[in-house]
């Protein structure tokens, strides 16, 4: 049985506030939490157990999944102190129950990508391979770590991100998507803090180990930053990228009790969430509108994030915009782009204008 280990622990800082609440792998993509989308794309390769590698906000992850009936065996591996990648898997690896020599997927709980996974397996297994990473190439790739493969795709080092332009020696990048030899795991220390970018697989490397790419040009996304995450879930929805729990691809994805007025426009590859109510004129293009939000007349939202119970006033105009819950954005603001407003927060009427106000000052002189 293929067995797999999702990392999952993180604290997903970049998208705060959106995850001061909700770890990132269970917010909302493309109509399911983006685990979901894994377990699913995971199931479709034949993995009949997942260890999910928890510590932030742990308990959410038993409950998304304490009504799961489908055909997999879902295990916790919980860090009482967050024990960065490479402890993670060490520390999920002991609830595996393959043999030392099976090939065991690692996953990132925050890559959306193409990947045909039963392909890396196989490639890894046929080269006899400690590890075998997948790689994409990136079009700029000075904010990346990279990794250098010979003819033969056997990893040559890890670099760290290039500083000059000499350093840049490949576009090719760890793209979150690992075959471990089991044994591989079992020998990462065990009970401290490692990272598996940055000892791990140095350290393999070094010691001769196998370790082997698999470059490809499927479609690959980190979704960690809020602009990621929103086209993630557009791309998902456009069919760009694909995901077994996501229908034919179209211009939005509508909960059924969600309302939607007929002069508004919903594009781009938007979703609107369960009971969303979306106004007279609206435009709503690659953004992602949570439960129970209102979006009145005339608002206009690009590239944003809503989440639930928010509200978005009459004629505000947001861009690469995270709204965190129970916000409530009065009438006609004009925000900047990418601000990211707390839960909860009130801005009143008027009270954002990038190009300046109409109204008289209140104010007494
Ligand atoms: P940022 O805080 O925004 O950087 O996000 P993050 O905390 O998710 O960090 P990053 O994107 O670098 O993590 C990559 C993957 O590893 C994500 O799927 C994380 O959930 C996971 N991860 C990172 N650190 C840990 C850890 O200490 N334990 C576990 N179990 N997973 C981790």
């Amino acid at each position: 049985m293929q067995e797999a280990i999702i990392l999952v622990g993180g604290k997903g800082t970049r998208l705060r506030p959106l995850t001061n609440h909700t770890p990132k792998p269970l917010l909302n993509v493309a109509g399911s939490s983006f685990i979901r989308h894994q377990i699913a794309k995971l199931m479709d390769a034949g993995v009949g157990h997942v260890v999910f590698a928890t510590s932030y906000l742990a308990n959410l992850f038993e409950e998304e999944f304490k009504d799961f009936t489908q055909d997999l065996e879902i295990s916790y591996a919980v860090e009482e102190v967050p024990l960065g990648t490479g402890g993670a898997i060490r520390n999920a690896a002991r609830l595996l129950h393959g043999p030392q020599d099976a090939p065991v997927l690692v996953l990132n709980g925050d890559i959306l990508s193409g990947l045909d996974l039963r392909a890396i397996v196989r490639l890894h297994e046929a080269r006899q391979a400690d590890v075998t990473l997948h790689l994409t190439r990136v079009p700029d790739p000075r904010a990346f770590g990279l990794v250098p493969t010979d003819g033969a795709d056997r990893v040559l080092s890890f670099l760290e991100k290039p500083k000059t332009a000499e350093e840049i020696v490949t576009d090719q990048v760890n793209a979150g998507c690992y075959v471990f030899r089991r044994s591989v795991l079992d020998a990462i220390p065990a009970g401290r803090e490692v990272s598996v970018e940055q000892e791990t697989f140095p350290g393999l490397v070094a010691g001769g180990r196998r370790v082997f790419g698999h470059t490809t040009d499927d479609y690959w996304r980190d979704l960690g930053t809020p602009l990621a995450f929103v086209h993630g879930s557009a791309d998902l929805v456009t069919g760009r990228a694909t995901s077994p729990l996501v229908g034919s691809a179209s211009e939005a994805l509508i909960h059924p009790t969600a309302v939607i007025d007929p002069t508004a426009r919903v594009m781009g590859g938007s979703t609107i969430g369960p009971r969303a109510t979306i106004g007279p004129d609206v435009v709503v293009n690659r953004s992602l509108i949570g439960a129970d939000v209102t979006v009145a007349a005339g608002a206009q939202l690009h590239d944003s994030v809503v989440d639930h119970d928010s509200v978005i006033g009459s004629a505000s105009l947001l861009r690469e915009t995270v709204v965190g819950c129970h916000a409530h954005i009065g009438a006609e603001n004009e925000l900047p782009a990418q601000l990211r407003l707390s839960c909860g927060i009130r801005i009143p009427a008027q009270g954002v204008r990038v190009s300046g106000t109409s109204t008289a000052c209140s104010a007494v002189h």
